[in-house]
């Protein structure tokens, strides 16, 4: 047996090592102003540059970090700087990213309480500062109770995990844990057209199924049609189904849509129904003081996905579903397994993983905490208003402009949009020319902003997330699309 050997390097070594790579951290921080927002490569070129067999021997630490600056920090999409505008897409923070670096370095286990103890505890702090964050309350004769959630990945998890809850507890009582999904009538979920994808998927990991997933019309303004809803209820009631959770919209990922979650609650209550928020993208924008009437009722919401990696300004991931209580968690996830349970001292601890589908998890509330610790929650405030009062400059500008159509009065901070020219074209051949710019866009690198869907009509859509953006940017994202626009 070979003895005395690890992976570890003298601490001298190390450290150098570290200086070299927080170097490569400040490079970041210096050019990701200047840099493009998107460097157009060919597939087969970037896929050579790893195309190698398994290494069997280590290479010399600096000459790697040279090829991963030179390979992967140098070509990476700039989402960290002022020009992206695609998808939902925050820049992260400097704090959040040495949080990662130290959480990784002494490697907690978010499992079990006594795997990481500290850690253990800012999850569930994190957790309630984020319902805390947007009002998110439970009162028991006035008092107000304790928050559940759980971290997770994202926004597609944070849905999946409200839904699975949604489904554990209200089939509780046919022991749908244990026997399934079987001889059930069908559950029915409501969403809107425009809910995002991520509940269709979820709705067909849990073996509901998407024919059991009714996609409610919108309205002008692309929130839910209520009157449809209710009429869809009363239909599927009457055709012998079990109508049993309706989802609402904190932000829709298209136009930022806020459907009227107070109604949805009521039409909820009425039917006995779970209600489940989608506030991904939206969901904190709740605390604004200048929007938090648009959110009323989301309160009610038995459950609510949020995102701290979209509007916390987090690098990926951090997602975080919240419910009412920790007994909900528990009472959808909890097995008793004998490896597990044999050192559990009852002092009140709580161990996450009785709580959450996954046993060995990395921490995502530490760079949460620290980054809520380090700039105060008044100044994620500031920002995402700042966010908001940018994109409704966008907005106006575009509006103002002969060259373009503004597809939605953003609430958010999503804005869609066409390049008309001098408007002499049918509705087709706009569809096709957007679709060019698109294209050339994403050609040309300068800002990222890709497409999506309005009322069948192919849209420019830009997303404001950044607390790096500022009014000049949004003049030079005009600009610049106005001018890829015309060569085309
Ligand atoms: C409304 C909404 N829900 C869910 C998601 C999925 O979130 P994630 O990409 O973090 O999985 C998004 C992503 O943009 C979103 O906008």
């Amino acid at each position: 047996m070979s003895e005395n050997i690890s992976l570890d390097e003298s601490l001298e070594v190390f450290n150098t090592q570290l200086e070299q790579a927080c170097d490569l951290v400040s490079q970041q921080y210096q050019s990701m102003q200047e840099r493009p927002a998107y460097q157009m490569f060919e597939l087969k070129e970037v896929a050579s540059w790893f195309a190698e067999d398994l290494p069997e021997q280590g290479m010399e630490f600096s000459e790697l970090l040279k090829f991963t600056d030179e390979k992967v920090l140098q070509t990476a999409t700039n989402n960290m700087g002022p020009h992206m505008y695609g998808y939902v897409m925050a820049g992260g923070t400097q704090v959040s990213s040495i949080a990662e670096l130290l959480s990784s370095t002494v490697n907690q286990n978010m499992g079990k309480w006594h795997l990481g103890a500290a850690m253990n505890e800012i999850e569930q702090r994190v957790i309630q500062w984020g319902a805390d964050f947007i009002g998110y309350r439970r009162e028991i004769d006035g008092a107000v109770e304790q928050i559940g959630g759980t971290l997770v990945s994202g926004g597609s998890a944070a849905n999946l995990t409200g839904l699975t809850v949604a489904r554990n507890i209200f089939f509780e009582k046919y022991k749908v844990r244990e026997k399934g999904l079987f001889g059930q009538k069908p559950f029915v979920v409501y969403g809107s057209t425009e809910t995002h994808g991520c509940v269709d998927k979820s709705i067909e990991l849990l073996g509901i199924g998407t024919d059991n997933y009714r996609k409610i019309k919108c309205n002008a303004d692309y929130t839910i049609n209520l009157d449809a809803l209710k009429i869809q209820i009363e239909k599927d009631k009457q055709a012998g189904l079990q109508p049993f959770c309706i989802v609402g919209n904190a932000g829709t990922v298209n136009t930022g849509a806020l459907d009227d979650l107070d109604a949805l609650a009521d039409i909820a209550q009425v039917h006995g129904l779970w209600f489940h928020v989608d506030g991904a993208y939206g969901g904190l924008v709740a605390c604004l003081d200048s929007h938090k009437h648009f959110y009323k009722g989301m309160d009610r919401a038995d459950s609510v996905a949020v995102d701290f990696h979209k509007w916390l300004y987090q690098p990926f991931e951090a997602g975080c579903c919240l419910v009412k209580n920790w007994e909900l968690l528990k009472k959808t996830y909890y097995k008793r397994v004998s490896y597990l349970a044999m050192d559990v001292k009852d002092d009140g601890r709580l161990d996450l993983n009785d709580h959450h589908f996954q046993l060995s998890r990395n921490t995502k509330a530490f760079k949460v905490w620290m980054s809520f610790k380090a700039y105060g929650a008044q100044a994620f405030r500031d920002m995402i208003q700042k966010d908001i009062d940018l994109t409704k400059y966008l907005a106006r500008k575009v509006d103002n402009a002969s060259d373009f159509v503004l597809f939605n009065e953003p609430q958010l901070s999503a804005v869609c949009f066409q390049f008309v020219g001098d408007g002499t074209y049918s509705k087709r051949e706009l569809n096709e020319l957007n679709q060019k710019i698109i294209h050339a866009l994403e050609e040309d690198g300068r800002v990222f902003i890709p497409g999506s869907q309005l009322l069948g009509q192919t849209v420019i859509r830009a997303c404001l997330i950044n607390h790096r953006k500022q009014k000049k940017h949004v003049d030079y994202l005009v600009d610049v699309i106005r001018e890829v626009a015309e060569t085309l």
